[in-house]
């Protein structure tokens, strides 16, 4: 592990729900992870939403007062001190917690929403809390229906321009915790390889693409510290 970037070489890290296991949060496909016990047809896209608003606001309210119990864990505070003596460090997230901005990182990119943001599917207001939410909750401007800020199966991410035009910049590519099976983040890592980034993979199970040039296996609190204490600043 002997890794080293100049001062105004941009590092991008892809996090995925694999960074918020240790804290305490579910991922999504490990085994108890959350499309065990849920379909995704049933929570999580806009057909979903139409079919049953209950549902949908339900399985997002139990995940927004899960973040008032949880806190970060040694991955994202290591990726948040990294940041202090390496500015050009961008955290592209495709977790909806808020942990990474606890820690006290910057430059976050949440390209799938966040569980904080609520927004009217009618008039566009937007407001961002963790308010508790029984049932259905309505726009508080024009009352009608309101929807987590979250990007569902079918739907596009936020801020893919800005992703895309980091991409042909780096020189590091770190993804931390995630499955590698939905697009399109799944497919930054060879996007950055083709730009000659560097690529590293941080993940509790290995899974091979060619496009990685190094792959540590193991739980992100304990594996993120150690690489990014090994990275040479020059
Ligand atoms: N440390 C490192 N990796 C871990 C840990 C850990 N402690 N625990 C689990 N992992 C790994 C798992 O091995 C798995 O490969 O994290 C990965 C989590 O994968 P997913 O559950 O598929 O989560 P993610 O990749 O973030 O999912 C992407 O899918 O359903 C959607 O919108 C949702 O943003 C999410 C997207």
């Amino acid at each position: 592990m002997n890794f080293s970037i100049g001062s105004n070489d941009i590092v991008f890290v892809l996090t995925g729900a694999g960074i918020s296991a240790e804290s305490g949060i579910s991922t999504f496909r490990d085994s108890g992870g959350l499309w065990e016990k849920y379909r995704i047809e049933d929570v999580a896209s806009p057909e979903a939403f139409e079919k049953n608003p209950e549902l949908v606001w339900k399985f997002y309210s139990t995940r927004r007062k899960e973040l008032k119990r949880v806190l970060p864990n040694k991955a994202h505070t290591t990726l948040a001190e990294f940041q202090k003596k390496h500015k050009n460090t961008y955290i592209v997230t495709q977790n909806v917690d808020n942990l990474h901005e606890r820690a006290g990182s910057v430059n976050i990119i949440h390209m799938h929403g966040t569980l904080m943001g609520i927004k009217c599917t009618s008039c566009g207001y937007y407001e961002e809390n963790l308010e508790d939410i029984e049932g259905i909750k309505f726009c508080p401007k024009c009352k009608n229906i309101a929807r987590p800020d979250v990007v569902w199966f079918g739907e596009i991410p936020y801020f893919l321009d800005t992703i895309y035009e980091l991409l042909s910049k780096i020189k590091l590519f770190v993804g931390i915790g995630t499955s590698g099976l939905v697009y399109p983040a799944a497919s930054f890592v060879s996007i950055a390889k083709r730009f000659n980034a560097k690529t590293v993979f941080i993940n509790k199970e290995r899974f091979f693409n060619d496009d990685i040039d190094l792959f540590i296996e193991g739980n992100a609190s304990e594996m993120v510290e150690k690489f990014f204490n090994s990275i040479q600043i020059i």
